[in-house]
C-alpha cells in the first residue's frame, strides 16, 4: 500500500502511428485529481495525438489506460465523456449559428416530455453560469450568437459548459494561441479556478511563461517520447526553456 491515491488518469505504454509516421512511441502520462499538467514539444512531437487518446477521438494501436487505477479503454468520445473529459476546442465545438445558451446546453438539452425545450430554464441557467461559474462577464447577454464573440470568449463558453456539467478533466489544445493577451489571462485564470475546484486539466501551449503560472507538472515531448516528466518544484522556468528548445 501506497499512500498516494491512484492517478485520475493514466496512459502507459502508448503507441500510435498514421501509417508509416509513428506519432507516440510508448509513451506514458498521468494527470492526478485537480492537477494541471503542462504539456509541451516542437510541432509534430505528438501532443495533439497524446489528447485526441484522452479525448477518444483517435484510437492508441497500443499500451493501457487506467482511469483512477482501473482499466479503462479509451477509444471513443463517449467513452472518455462517460468519464467527464472534456476536450475545450479552440472553436469547431460551439454551433455559431446558435446563442451563447444554447450552445452551453449543446447535447445534453433540458427538456419536457415530447422533447420540447425547457428554453426559459436553459437561459437563466446559462446566465448563472456565466455570471458565476467562471465570471467571463455579467454583461454577455447569452442570447447573442457564438458567431459573435471573440476567441476568448467562445472559450470561456465552452468552459462553462464543461465546469456546469461537472467534467472531471479538461483537454486544452493550444487555446490561447489565437487569444488577446487579456483574454489569455483570463483563461489561465479559469484554469486556476477549476483546479480550486478539483478538476484537471491538460494544457498544451508554446508559451511556457504561462504554462508555469498555472501548471503544477510539466511534460515534454519530442518525437512521439516523453523527454521530461518533472513537477513544478523540480524545474524552473529556464531548465523546462532550455529543454524544450534542446529538441
Ligand atoms: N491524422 C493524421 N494523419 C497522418 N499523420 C498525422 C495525423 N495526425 C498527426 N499526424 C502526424 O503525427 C505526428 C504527431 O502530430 P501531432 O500529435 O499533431 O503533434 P503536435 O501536436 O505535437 O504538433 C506528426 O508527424 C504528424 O504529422
Ligand atoms: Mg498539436
Amino acid at each position: 500500500m501506497t499512500d498516494s491515491p491512484a492517478p485520475l488518469l493514466e496512459l502507459r505504454d502508448i503507441s500510435k502511428s498514421y501509417g508509416q509516421v509513428q506519432a507516440l512511441r510508448d509513451v506514458s502520462f498521468t494527470v492526478g485529481k485537480g492537477e494541471t499538467v503542462g504539456l509541451f514539444g516542437d510541432n509534430g512531437a505528438g501532443k495533439s495525438t497524446l489528447v485526441k487518446i484522452m479525448a477518444g477521438v483517435e484510437r492508441a494501436d497500443a499500451g493501457s489506460i487506467f482511469w483512477e487505477g482501473k482499466p479503462a479503454p479509451l477509444g471513443s468520445r463517449r467513452a472518455s465523456a462517460e468519464l467527464g473529459i472534456e476536450p475545450i476546442y479552440q472553436d469547431g465545438a460551439l454551433c455559431e449559428s446558435m446563442p451563447i445558451w444554447r450552445n452551453v446546453f449543446l447535447g445534453r438539452e433540458d427538456t419536457v416530455r415530447g422533447g420540447f425545450l425547457r428554453t426559459r430554464r436553459m437561459r437563466d441557467a446559462a446566465s448563472d453560469i456565466l455570471r458565476s461559474d467562471i465570471e467571463i462577464g455579467a454583461h454577455i447577454d447569452t442570447d447573442r450568437l457564438v458567431s459573435e464573440l471573440s476567441g476568448g470568449q467562445r472559450q470561456a463558453v465552452a468552459i462553462a459548459r464543461a465546469v456546469h456539467f461537472k467534467r472531471s478533466l479538461l483537454l486544452l489544445d493550444e487555446p490561447t494561441s489565437a487569444l488577446a493577451v487579456r483574454e489569455t489571462e483570463a483563461l489561465l485564470g479559469y484554469v486556476r479556478r477549476l483546479r480550486d475546484e478539483g478538476v484537471s486539466s491538460v494544457l498544451i501551449t508554446h508559451n511556457l511563461h504561462q504554462a508555469y503560472q498555472v501548471c503544477e507538472r510539466f511534460v515534454v515531448m519530442s518525437r512521439g517520447r516523453v523527454s521530461l516528466d518533472a513537477a513544478r518544484d523540480e524545474v524552473t522556468l529556464a531548465d523546462l526553456t532550455n529543454r524544450v528548445l534542446d529538441q
